[in-house]
């Protein structure tokens, strides 16, 4: 057996491939199939009159997804789905599917939703696994590489870390246990053993909101170091996103372009990243500048449309009279397009509520989804913003000495509108400043008494972050919605499959 992803080595030569059936298309002496068997896609033609009768008879009955072991020589060809085409002498039917439920026609997202299943099977969701893949090995390797020892931190845990509004409770035999939200208290008692640690695990939050960037159940990377400052916290931050954005490029150039990325906005990310205050971010969201770039912002928006739709329509004619392996580069740009001029319309309907919004901002509020897409809108990499107002951050959080309404915490900003994907900061490292925290946020101390402990034996300046993996998927591919970015998304509303 052969793998897809291995068959320019067999160029020449007589290969079988185990997969499933993509895509069928026949004529009278002729069928074409589109295998796939989880590495890649390959074209395949069966000529009636090279095969025997029972061979020609099982291709033409074939059923999408039908499961099948296929046979041939592979012959080197430009025009066919990763260069190659696979001339078939046998075939034969592991199983035949039923009617499959999802076909090349467009499919609304709460049906695909509801097959996801059977939808992590189709093309673009395939090669948004595999970035999240590479991610996930990528930042094992960053942490591994420096010399942090990765930790599983409890998931039944008895107290909250982020806040006590959108905790899941459930019963944990006669008392009441919480699914974590954040391994980071662990991770800071580990911190305390090893160093260097990182945890990365699921956490679990109640949110009630219905967005984009919002599940229930999500995961993050979590390091935590002894003797970091909120500096050092920051270059590390810049270093692993670089790290891990350079092992997508190496690794996932046909995946992204599967995805429709525009994979040159990824190769501008590298570090160092800006890094403002908050004070400066509500001041550059409140400035005459913000206005007048969103006016900007408008006027060109409209103009790239119209240059857009005049290239649509000149490919549209171009696609009749073109040649099959022109067809397919037609096709992929006008993917390009259609999905960039969808991105313009909604920045279109957004601008004036972004507008308006910035101006309202004032010192002390936390940052929303269009703060966060307006501070990072003139940036190719992403943006950190520290120090924030405590009022809006957790408990554990280290005010600067200097001003004591400001606490030591970060927040990394992804551009083209992927909003936070790290939170994090230096934690308070002082006993009693510590116990008057938890009482300011109505936290019971008895729960925190562990917690307290790695404040009176050896206590330590320390930082950490956590990086959430699903809005990090979200903008290295390009997708919208965090939905897409799991194999089963878990949101207010969805549980199946
Ligand atoms: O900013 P957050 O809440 O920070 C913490 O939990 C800290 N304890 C981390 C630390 O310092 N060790 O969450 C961190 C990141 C966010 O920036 C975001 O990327 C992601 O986790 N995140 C979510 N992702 C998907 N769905 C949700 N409901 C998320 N909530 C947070
Ligand atoms: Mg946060």
């Amino acid at each position: 057996m052969v793998y897809i992803n291995e068959i320019s080595a067999h160029s020449g030569k007589n290969v079988t491939l185990k997969g499933w059936v993509y895509n069928i298309r026949t004529s009278k002496k002729l069928v074409f199939l589109i295998v796939r068997d989880g590495t890649g896609l390959c074209q395949t033609v069966v000529a009636k009159e090279d095969v025997p009768d029972q061979v020609w008879e099982l291709a033409m009955s074939l059923q999408q997804e039908s499961a099948i072991e296929i046979t041939g020589r592979v012959n080197a060809d430009d025009r066919s789905i990763g260069g190659y085409e696979l001339h078939v002498s046998d075939l034969s039917l592991v199983s035949q599917a039923e009617d499959y439920p999802i076909t090349p026609k467009e499919h609304g997202v709460e049906f695909l939703m509801e097959h996801r299943h059977l939808w992590l099977r189709s093309r673009k969701q395939w090669a948004a696994m595999r970035v999240r893949n590479t991610i996930i090995y990528g930042l094992h390797r960053f942490f591994q590489d420096r010399g942090f020892i990765q930790m599983d931190a409890p998931i039944f845990t008895g107290n909250a870390a982020e806040g006590t509004t959108n905790l899941f409770e459930t019963d944990y035999f006669d008392r009441k246990a919480y699914l974590t939200q954040s391994g980071q208290l662990y991770g800071e008692a580990m911190a305390m053993a090893h160093g260097k640690i990182y945890t990365f695990g699921p956490t679990f939050r109640a949110e009630k909101s219905k967005t984009r960037r919002h599940l229930t159940e999500f995961w993050m990377i979590e390091p935590e170091m002894a003797y970091y400052d909120l500096a050092m916290n920051m270059d590390l931050a810049e270093e692993m996103v670089s790290f891990v954005v350079s092992e997508v490029l190496r690794q996932n150039r046909d995946e992204l372009e599967i995805l429709d990325r525009d994979i040159a906005r990824l190769e501008k990310i590298k570090a160092p990243f800006p890094r403002i205050s908050y004070t400066e971010a509500v001041e550059r969201l409140n400035s005459k500048e913000m206005q007048e770039k969103l006016d900007e912002m408008e006027a060109d928006r409209k103009k790239e449309a119209e240059v857009l739709k005049e290239e649509l329509s000149s490919l549209d004619t171009e696609f009749g009279q073109a040649k099959k392996g022109r067809k397919f580069q037609i096709d992929r740009r006008r993917g390009e397009i259609n999905a960039r001029i969808d991105q313009i319309e909604e920045d279109l309907r957004n601008i004036p509520v972004w507008k308006k919004s910035a101006l309202k901002k004032k010192w002390g509020e936390d940052f929303g989804g269009s703060d966060e897409t307006l501070l990072t809108m003139d940036e190719d990499t992403p943006v950190m913003v520290y120090g924030y107002p405590a009022e809006v951050k957790a408990f554990y959080m280290k005010r600067d000495p200097e001003n004591e309404d400001i606490a030591l915490g970060v927040d990394m900003l992804a551009p083209e509108g992927y909003g936070e994907i790290i939170g994090g900061g230096q934690r308070e490292e002082d006993l009693e400043i510590l116990k008057k925290r938890l009482q300011e946020h109505n936290l019971p101390e008895e729960q925190f008494r562990w917690y307290l402990d790695l404040r009176r034996y050896g206590t330590v300046p320390h930082s950490g972050f956590g990086l959430g993996l699903e809005r990090t998927v979200a903008w290295l591919c390009g997708l919208k919605h965090v939905r897409e970015t799991i194999p089963f998304p878990r949101m207010m509303g969805r549980l199946y499959p």
